[in-house]
């Protein structure tokens, strides 16, 4: 793997091979509880569409990923689906939204980024606008198989959110190691 991991054609392939059993139901589920059905959701890092249609089935949901190879996999994959070229750091959308939802994406920006990303999840949010995020669980960073990992804790959040969001709930959960994972959701400030 390299920074590039999700750049090329054959490593996304592979990814989406690897990934096929994973999903975020649970984590949609926790997003229920804050975000109403039918509201306006945008996905930041769709990927494979995985999740992209699960939350469909609740929500009017635009996808999203900066990779150029993963956005025609998902627009020949999902034909009727709306997904836009969008980088999370700089989120250059021209609309707004209810919610913004993101499942292991953010762990990918380095703390600068994060907090660049986390002022534009506020300026596309509509007032009281909820986001759902999972991290890997833990603290500092490192390069994994040559891919920058940014680990997040509850403590940490607190730093990088509570200028622009309420932190309504942080939940850790199981994705392959006990509680090597963390969802957070927050409310627009
Ligand atoms: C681990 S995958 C998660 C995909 C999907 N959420 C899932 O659960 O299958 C990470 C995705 O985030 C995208 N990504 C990484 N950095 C990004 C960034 N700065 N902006 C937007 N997407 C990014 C990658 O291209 C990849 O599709």
């Amino acid at each position: 793997m390299s920074k590039d991991y999700y750049k090329t054609k054959e490593s996304v392939e592979e990814y989406i091979e690897l990934a096929k059993d994973v999903n975020g139901a649970e984590l949609i589920e926790e997003l229920k509880k804050y975000l109403p059905a039918k509201s306006k959701l945008l996905e930041i890092g769709s990927g494979p569409g995985t999740d992209w249609k699960i939350l469909i089935e609740t929500y009017q949901v635009i996808g999203s990923d900066n990779s150029k190879e993963f956005l025609d996999h998902l627009n020949k994959n999902i034909p009727n689906g709306k997904f836009f070229h969008l980088d999370a750091i700089t989120l250059e959308v021209g609309q707004k939204f209810d919610g913004i939802y993101s499942n292991k994406v953010l762990h990918h920006l380095k703390d600068n980024e994060l907090a660049d990303s986390i002022k534009r999840q506020y300026e596309v949010l509509n007032p009281e606008g909820i986001i759902c995020h999972s991290f890997w669980k833990g603290e500092g960073s490192e390069y994994f198989k040559g891919m920058f990992v940014n680990y997040h804790n509850e403590e940490g959040f607190k730093e990088f959110f509570q200028d622009y969001f309420e932190i309504l709930a942080t939940i850790p959960y199981t994705e392959f190691e006990e509680n090597d994972s963390i969802l957070l959701i927050g409310k627009r400030k």
